[in-house]
């Protein structure tokens, strides 16, 4: 008597996206599938462009002249940055199949440092490049 029975407790509802704010761990976790699928369509890329190169003198000339614009030369930057992050990414998911970096606390640090590794590597593709 005199208590109010409330059946239904108003729930937190967040639908205000700003808000949200993905763990660093789910951040790197999409950003190695987005990679691993950037670096299926590069293969044919490069296979076709390798295929050109090999073709004859002219191909090669061909291939060359291509790798000369900037747009091409930064798509390039960008495929070797995203086979880079996927393979360092790689290597800490195969790290954490035998049980290293699997806490909350390392599994973040380990997401850091391989974002710090790829960022290297990526810099050093951009000489590669250019
Ligand atoms: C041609 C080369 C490669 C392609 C096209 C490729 C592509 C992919 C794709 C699309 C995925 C996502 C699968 C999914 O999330 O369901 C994946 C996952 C994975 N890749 Fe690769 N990959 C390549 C090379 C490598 C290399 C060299 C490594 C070594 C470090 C590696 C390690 C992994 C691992 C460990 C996973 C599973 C990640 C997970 O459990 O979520 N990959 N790969």
């Amino acid at each position: 008597m005199g208590h109010i029975v409330k059946v239904s407790k108003p729930r937190p509802v967040n639908l205000d996206l700003q808000t949200i704010r993905f763990p660093l761990t789910a951040i790197a976790s999409i950003l190695h599938r987005i990679a691993g699928v950037i670096t299926l369509f590069s293969v044919a890329i490069l296979l076709w462009l390798l295929d050109l190169s090999l073709s004859s003198a002219s191909g090669f000339e061909a291939a060359s002249s291509i790798l000369d614009s900037f747009f091409v030369k930064f798509i390039l930057w960008g495929i070797l940055t995203a086979l880079a992050y996927h393979i360092v990414g790689g290597i800490r998911h195969l790290l954490q199949d035998l049980q290293y970096f699997e806490e909350l606390e390392s599994g973040k640090a380990s997401a850091q440092v391989s974002f710090v590794i790829t960022a290297v590597l990526s810099v050093l593709a951009g000489v590669l490049v250019w």
